[in-house]
């Protein structure tokens, strides 16, 4: 067990709205209504800063799975539902009012995702509900954007016949989303936008961690206008409600954000019925210093941030931190400043700066990871810790002198903790960089322009940030190569994931 080093954390009641949301089981939502699980069964739900229970929510599995995948196909397979009929620009007015009242709701969000995923509700009100807010206003926009093409074909053994040929884009159909608990809201808003903006039907299974605000953003959903069956929402574990999900034969495409584990257990599920399949998975994301830099306490800033930003707990955070050698000294020494001078506490309080980790099994697995390390023979330069004896708290951590063999440079930690190794020469560095089953994310600081061109075309990874790091945009597509997963997120890119092509021709 790592060493526990003592920590004050206040107690935090929440608002009275809040605590109202949570007073009776929280239900799932089926065909436009919020019902019981089949089974009756709940389960709690955690607050991570205190490991306090603070909710109860149905516990559903392969039965209301079953009865949503149902809702959803009869909407979806009924050519004179209003889900089916509406205009694309009245679709998209749908979706607009979702972005308006998810800011609308605002401080009742942020104060929900903090409490229940634990990650400070200043950083809720600036970053996860307003990017959820704006995904849905940018995907809003694309419902009357969805165009094909006319295209002239030759059609070599039909001499001197006429064709009009071209390309419409339809919706793929009943669509299956898996999400995780590190953007709780924001994963929602990921998969639904899209999802809605083409006009599929939507069966959501949040992360058993971390339901709350989804459940609060079907309510939101049902005030906007969008029709019964269109949206669902079934919360249960992974094991039961996901699998159910993956594996069902009536739904078209499965969306899944977690594990690149679990993401491979998907895969197989979906190939009963070769439905389409979309991932976005796990990262190990190098983040390269060079020593042309102009600014260097902002790239240790940028740095640190990219790290321990969301707790460490973002699937492209820059966990692998490469410095030329010349400056590498000075900028671990900042890094570990930054690591010290960070304010752990619960969410709910004002002057966080970083919460707890979301869960008991994350605080294990975290910890783990820094047992690992230091029994490997590599040096923790600051934290390697747990904090405090309550909640799931563990110290923002500084790790050298690891092998690039050893698990905490080959395997995503998910917590805030950085590697940090030297490097000599830029070759030498786009190897490293590349030599990882994953390729999420990377991140560059240089002033010299040329080579951040160079190096950002070298690397093997779905995003590349240059002097910068965790910059989201609903219209920057997202996701990875190798084993970070298959397709994109957000931009336009997404909208071909959700739309299936079909070619028409028609004899003239
Ligand atoms: P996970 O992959 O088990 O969970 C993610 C989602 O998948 C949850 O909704 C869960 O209920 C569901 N799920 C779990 N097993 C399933 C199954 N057999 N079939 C269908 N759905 C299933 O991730 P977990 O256990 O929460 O975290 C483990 C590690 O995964 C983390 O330490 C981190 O390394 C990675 N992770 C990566 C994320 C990312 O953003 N790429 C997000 C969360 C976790
Ligand atoms: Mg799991």
């Amino acid at each position: 067990m790592v060493a526990t080093a003592p920590l004050d954390i206040p107690v935090i009641e929440p608002s009275s709205c809040v605590q109202e949301f949570l007073q009776s089981p929280r239900q799932i939502f089926i065909n436009g209504k919020w019902q019981d699980a089949a089974s009756g069964k709940t389960f709690p739900v955690y607050n991570p800063a205190s490991g306090q229970e603070i909710a109860q929510v149905a516990e559903g599995d392969s039965e209301d799975i079953a009865r949503a995948v149902a809702a959803a196909r009869k909407v979806f397979d009924d050519p004179n539902h209003i889900w089916n009929t509406m205009t694309p620009s009245d679709r998209g007015k749908l979706i607009w009012r979702i972005g308006d009242l998810i800011m609308e709701n605002l401080d009742e969000l942020a104060e929900l995702e903090s409490l229940d995923n634990g990650k400070p509700m200043g950083v809720a009100k600036v970053a996860d509900v307003p990017l959820s807010a704006d995904l849905f206003h940018y995907m809003a926009g694309w419902t009357t954007k969805l165009e094909g093409n006319t295209i002239p074909i030759s059609v070599p053994y039909a001499p001197g016949a006429k064709f009009h040929a071209f390309t419409m884009r339809e919706p793929v159909g009943v669509v299956g989303q898996i999400i995780p608990w590190n953007f709780p809201l924001l994963m929602a808003a990921w998969k639904l936008g899209p999802a809605l903006a083409t006009g599929n039907c939507v069966i959501l299974k949040p992360a058993e961690q971390t339901p709350l605000t989804a459940l609060r953003l079907g309510e939101i959903i049902q005030e906007a206008g969008v029709p019964d069956g269109v949206v669902n929402i079934v919360t249960g574990m992974g094991e039961t409600a996901g699998a159910a999900l993956a594996v069902h034969d009536e739904v078209d495409k499965v969306a899944f954000t977690g594990s690149t584990e679990v993401g491979k257990m998907i895969v197989n599920a979906a190939s009963g019925n070769l439905k389409k399949v979309t991932l976005e998975l796990g990262g190990k994301s190098p983040n390269i210093i060079f020593k042309d830099n102009a600014d260097l306490e902002a790239t240790i800033a940028g740095a640190a941030s990219a790290i321990f930003f969301n707790h460490g707990q973002c699937c492209c955070a820059g966990s692998r931190l490469y410095v030329e050698k010349d400056i590498f000294d000075d900028v671990v020494a900042g890094i570990s400043a930054a690591a010290e001078s960070i304010k752990l506490g619960p969410g709910l309080a004002g002057d966080t700066e970083m919460g707890p980790l979301v869960s008991d099994e994350q605080l294990n697995r975290v910890t783990g990871y820094m047992n690992a390390g230091q029994e490997a023979g590599a040096t923790c330069i600051t934290g390697g810790t747990r904090r405090g004896e309550q909640g799931y708290f563990v110290s923002p951590t500084v790790i050298k002198d690891a092998r690039d063999d050893m698990s905490i440079v080959r395997e995503e930690i998910f917590g805030p903790v950085v590697v940090a190794a030297p490097f000599d020469d830029i070759e030498e560095i786009i190897s490293r960089s590349n030599d990882s089953p994953y390729g999420l994310a990377a991140g560059i600081w240089t002033n010299d322009i040329g080579k951040a061109h160079r190096t950002a075309a070298r690397l093997r990874a779905g995003t590349v940030w240059i002097n910068c790091y965790n910059i989201f945009d609903a219209a920057l597509p997202f996701g990875g190569y190798k084993q970070s997963g298959w397709g994109r997120e957000m931009g336009h890119e997404v909208l071909d994931l959700y739309t299936e092509t079909k070619a028409v021709c028609l004899g003239l």
